[in-house]
């Protein structure tokens, strides 16, 4: 993984951008994860202003330690933050990270999440060393299939009750893109480094 101290802004169509999280976007942060809607098909917990300050620190933590982490997702000027994108785990020593993000409902279905999904993405396999990003989705979480879907991911399984749901186990979807799979290569992922194919690739 590249030294990286804070969340790299990058530029999205639109005039939006991913930038770092930041102590002042507790109310915005605040204000979706409150809404049932957002959460529902999720494992969040109770969302509390007091874990709102925690993911905004954990994502500053982490990008300081040199770890890809979560990005805020800004439209307009001036900055109007609707939604996190980036990477909720990554392993340095087997260059992978889990993909999450998160949208404020009033702002789902014009494509925001998809463009910051892509630039994220972009980013961790072209800047961020990745060689997969996965994503686990809960099985009635259908929008969040679909946007994986569209970015290129492929099913790799079904992992039963994986996660506790606010009082209940869930089955979870495990998708994953690779970064010489074709569609991360067309987002410009770039050749992985040294690699000469993948010799212990086993295919389906
Ligand atoms: C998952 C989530 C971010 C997806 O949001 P979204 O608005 O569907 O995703 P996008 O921003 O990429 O928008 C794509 C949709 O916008 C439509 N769209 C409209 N204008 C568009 C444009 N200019 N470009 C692309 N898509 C556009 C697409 O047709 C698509 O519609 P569809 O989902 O009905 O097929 C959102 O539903 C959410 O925040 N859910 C709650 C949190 C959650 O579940 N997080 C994931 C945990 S794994």
């Amino acid at each position: 993984m590249p030294e990286v101290r804070a969340a790299p802004v990058i530029p999205l169509p639109r005039g939006a951008r991913l930038r770092p999280l930041a102590p002042a976007d507790r109310a915005a942060l605040l204000g979706w994860l409150s809404d049932p809607e957002v959460t529902a098909r999720t494992s969040y917990p109770e969302v509390t202003p007091a874990l709102v300050d925690a993911i905004t620190a954990r994502a500053a933590a982490r990008w300081a330690a040199g770890e890809p982490s979560k990005w805020g997702l800004g439209i307009g000027d001036p900055d109007v933050l609707i939604g996190t994108c980036g990477f909720s785990e990554a392993s340095a020593a087997h260059r992978w990270a889990e993909l999450t993000f998160d949208l404020a409902r009033p702002r789902w279905g014009q494509g925001w999440m998809g463009a910051a999904a892509r630039a994220a993405l972009r980013w961790g396999f072209a800047e961020g060393g990745l060689e997969r990003v996965h994503a686990h989705v809960r099985v009635d979480n259908a929008p969040s299939r679909r946007l994986l879907e569209r970015l290129g991911f492929r099913w790799e399984g079904r992992l039963r009750s994986l996660r506790w749901c606010r009082g209940a186990p869930w089955d979870f979807d495990l998708y994953a893109l690779l970064r010489d799979d074709p569609a991360a290569q067309a987002l410009g992922a770039g050749a992985a480094p040294g690699a000469a194919g993948h010799p212990a690739r086993g295919e389906p």
